[in-house]
């Protein structure tokens, strides 16, 4: 059985899809906690009512000191021995201190079709551009931002009239079903690339 750990900042949801996905028949992984950087993460709640472990780990008395924060992280997580960890909403830059040595062992969704727009903003960023699709992918994690091996994607059109909220929208929905269905390969050792279409 796989060991898996989800770190969130807010509500959530992404997280409730990989938990909801991993009480299903014939998933490799179990969560073993959930993690967050601040108490008021919605998605605390929605884990502890699922029945998993959570547990925070609050960024701010750490100020700049990332490599404390994130020894406190490797603290926290160490008498859950996860074997992944899934990012899931987590707003916290991670450095090659945390992410080298779990190297093919951590994956993240990001809202885009990675390579483009890594980062913030990106609903507002394809609309700027003009694009006429987007959507979101899983990726593993690196030092760099949102730039390790890709492991899935799933496409949504821009619709006329769209606003990045309209946009977010469609794309969270894809994200819901794409990430749980790469998590279910991954955590049986399949790395085989997955892109669906919506
Ligand atoms: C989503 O846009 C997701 O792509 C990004 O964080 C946002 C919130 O995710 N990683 P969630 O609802 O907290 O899972």
């Amino acid at each position: 059985m796989t060991r898996v750990a989800v770190f969130i900042s807010g509500g959530g949801s992404n997280m409730v899809s990989l938990l909801e996905d991993m009480a299903r028949p014939g998933h490799a992984g179990r969560p073993c906690v959930v993690l967050s950087n601040t108490a008021s993460a919605g998605g605390l709640a929605k884990a502890q009512a699922m029945g998993v472990t959570t547990a925070v780990v609050d960024h701010r008395p750490f100020g700049g000191d990332r490599a404390a924060f994130e020894a406190a992280l490797d603290a926290a997580l160490a008498p859950f021995e996860p074997d992944l960890i899934c990012l899931a909403g987590f707003m916290r830059k991670l450095t090659a201190g945390f992410t080298d040595p779990r190297a093919g062992r951590m994956i993240n969704i990001h809202p885009s079709l990675l390579p483009k727009y890594k980062g913030l903003h990106t609903h507002a960023r394809a609309l700027d551009a003009g694009d006429g699709v987007h959507g979101c992918t899983v990726h593993e994690v690196t030092a760099a931002l949102d730039d390790g091996p890709i492991l899935g994607q799933a496409q949504v059109p821009v619709l006329p009239g769209d606003t990045p909220d309209t946009l977010a929208a469609r794309v969270l929905v894809q994200e819901h079903r794409l990430y749980p269905a790469v998590l279910r390969r991954f955590a049986a050792g399949d790395r085989t690339p997955l892109f669906l279409e919506s």
